[in-house]
């Protein structure tokens, strides 16, 4: 039997998959920001109460309480065993689980495994028999060390080539090259998808071959070839050489993204062995998490063409909820079509790493970008300025580095900055925008308060029953406040739901909130439904007195100090009638 997972090996492999990715495919969600709400899937219903965090890796549903993150999901969705539901996730993001650990039934995937390490011999050493294939790596400047560290092969013009070498013209059905993406299957024939091509094998991180580039010999279409997707290859997860970037270089601290395979190698053949490529992909979520478990330091490298600059763009808004304080993260242009590969081929090494660092830091790439078309002469320019910077500003985690981009900003355009970051607070989109910013406030929560909000939580539709105008509540806590606002929201907009209350905190500060919300509105109370407009209204009548205990208290106090105004005066004797006649009614 198999031992248990490590918690290390769950944390890591929690922080590198992503739970919207992993439920996409599955059920349908909209997208707000952070967060995407949906049908659950765990419940039948018809508007949906179903909602998942991105930045939280967390789902929640309001109408049956399902809840948990990327495991548990696929555990209840696809209803695995614990173990699978681990293994398959591992899977996506190119993991292992630990040895020792592993159940010796579920390790479906090795068999795939070993057919793509024997492919991937076989081209290499079919390499050295073909001198077409030989002379063509020549004439892109490549030698036969650098071939053989990056494992490069050849396959032949032939369409049985790897099917014969590996199992024979009839493989059994559940024979594993089924599933490696080396052969292509038409109406009952199978044959070599790679033939007459160059060979890159692309290993993950533990320099498991988990595909192949393939690329023509000269000219012709389609350039390159890549493996399908399967079960061990995914390529918005892996980056071509970052194995054996991290292989040969001892201190890894910086590495540079570029798009294509020749990039990476004839780099290395130039002595820069920190570059990994995309796979024919724009830059993704997962490739910046990956590079941000070996470097702080990343650049990347893009053809100075538009479709260069849109790239570049891509990897910018990416990489942006990633830029926490101690990254460095930079941008190359070339010049006139070249690309690294024809870069450091007519200009040598030295002028490639120059190149490298004056790449333009994120932060200039970022402000020069949206500077276009501002007049920041004119008042117009600099609001215009300001609204587009703002925007990206809140996709920044909290820090020292947010800090210093808003501070630049507020410069720019003349504004204090402390009047600059309450913009950044508040211009935040959807109904209830400020519900919770306003509401951080960090006393003790009031068990009974909080009990009164779960209640309005759970049962929404109770507002139209109370009139709360006749309640004199001035909030003196955040679930007050809290409360407040949400019974406000809810009178405002019956449609409402509690997922979209939560998906409007979606600021990094509000996550204790945010975690309390989703506690209140889950919590169990064994209360018939007739019992919850009393006790909401008990609820109200208990905070009401101790607003008015607050206000009579702060008034007297004042008396006390520096003397009332008439107005207060009177008003502190309603108040204190008030309170004596709630008194008596409770
Ligand atoms: P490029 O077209 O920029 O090719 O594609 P390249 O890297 O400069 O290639 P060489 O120098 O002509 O050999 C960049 C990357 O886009 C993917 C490949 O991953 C390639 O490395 N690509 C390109 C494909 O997948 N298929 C294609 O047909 C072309
Ligand atoms: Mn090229």
């Amino acid at each position: 039997m198999a031992g248990n997972i490590p918690q290390q090996f769950l944390d890591e492999l929690l922080s590198r998959v992503d739970l919207i990715e992993v439920m996409s495919p599955r059920i349908t969600l909209k997208k707000k920001g952070n967060n995407y709400s949906g049908l659950c899937p765990f419940h039948s219903e018809k508007t949906p109460s179903f909602s998942a965090n991105q930045s939280k890796q967390f789902y929640y549903c309001f109408g049956c309480g399902a809840s948990g993150n990327a495991i548990g999901f696929l555990m209840n969705y696809d209803k695995l065993p614990f173990r699978e539901a681990v293994a398959q996730l591992a899977q996506i993001v190119g993991m292992e689980i630990p040895e020792e650990s592993r159940s010796d039934d579920q390790n479906n995937t090795q068999p795939i495994y070993k057919c793509l390490e024997q492919a991937r011999e076989i081209y290499q050493k079919n390499l050295k028999t073909s001198s077409k294939a030989i002379e063509y790596l020549k004439s892109r400047g490549l030698s036969g060390n650098i071939a053989k560290d990056y494992n490069i092969g050849y396959a032949p013009d032939e369409w049985h080539f790897i099917i014969d070498k590996i199992v024979g013209r009839k493989p059994p059905q559940n024979h594993p090259i089924h599933k490696t993406g080396l052969i292509n299957e038409k109406n009952g024939h199978i044959y070599d998808k790679f033939r007459d091509r160059v060979i890159f094998p692309i290993r993950n991180l533990s320099g498991k071959t988990v595909g192949f580039g393939g690329r023509i010999i000269g000219q012709g279409e389609p350039k390159y070839l890549n493996s399908p997707e399967t079960e061990v290859f995914h390529k918005k997860n892996e980056l071509y050489g970052l194995y054996e970037a991290r292989k040969s270089c001892k201190e890894l601290n910086q590495l540079l993204v570029t798009e294509g395979y020749m990039d990476v190698i004839a780099l290395a053949e130039h002595g820069i062995k920190n570059a990994v490529a995309t796979l024919g992909t724009a830059v993704t979520r997962q490739h910046i998490q990956k590079l941000l478990r070996y470097v702080e330091n990343i650049v990347f490298c893009f053809d100075g063409d538009n479709a260069g600059k849109k790239a570049a763009w891509k990897a910018f808004e990416i990489s942006l909820p990633f830029m926490r304080d101690g990254l460095l993260i930079k941008f190359l242009f070339l010049e006139h079509k070249e690309d690294p590969d024809s870069f450091v081929k007519k200009f040598g090494k030295d002028a490639f790493l120059e190149k490298v660092n004056n790449a333009v830091p994120l932060t200039d790439y970022m402000f020069g970008a949206l500077r276009k078309n501002c007049d920041l002469k004119q008042p117009e320019g600099k609001a215009m300025y300001a609204k587009r910077i703002l925007g990206y500003l809140k996709e920044m985690p909290e820090g020292v580095y947010k800090h210093i981009l808003s501070t630049k900003l507020s410069e720019e355009i003349s504004i204090p900055i402390d009047k600059f970051e309450l913009f950044l607070k508040q211009d935040n989109e959807g109904k209830t925008e400020n519900i919770v910013e306003n509401a951080a406030e960090t006393s003790q929560d009031d068990p009974v308060d909080e009990r009164t909000l779960s209640l309005l939580l759970q049962y929404p539709e109770i507002v139209t029953d109370i009139s709360i105008d006749d309640y004199r509540i001035k909030p003196y806590s955040r679930i007050t406040k809290l409360f407040l606002k949400i019974f406000k929201t809810f009178s405002q907009n019956p449609e409402f739901t509690i997922a979209n209350l939560i998906q409007s905190i979606n600021s990094d500060k509000n996550h204790a909130l945010q975690n309390k919300l989703v506690k209140l509105a889950s919590t169990e109370h064994l209360i018939s439904q007739s019992g919850v407009k009393q006790e909401i209204i008990g609820g109200l009548n208990r905070m009401q007195s101790h607003s008015l205990e607050n206000e009579i208290t702060f008034l007297m106090q004042k008396q006390k100090n520096s003397g009332l105004n008439d107005q207060e005066k009177q008003l502190l004797q309603t108040l204190i009638m008030q309170k004596q006649k709630a008194n008596s009614r409770a």
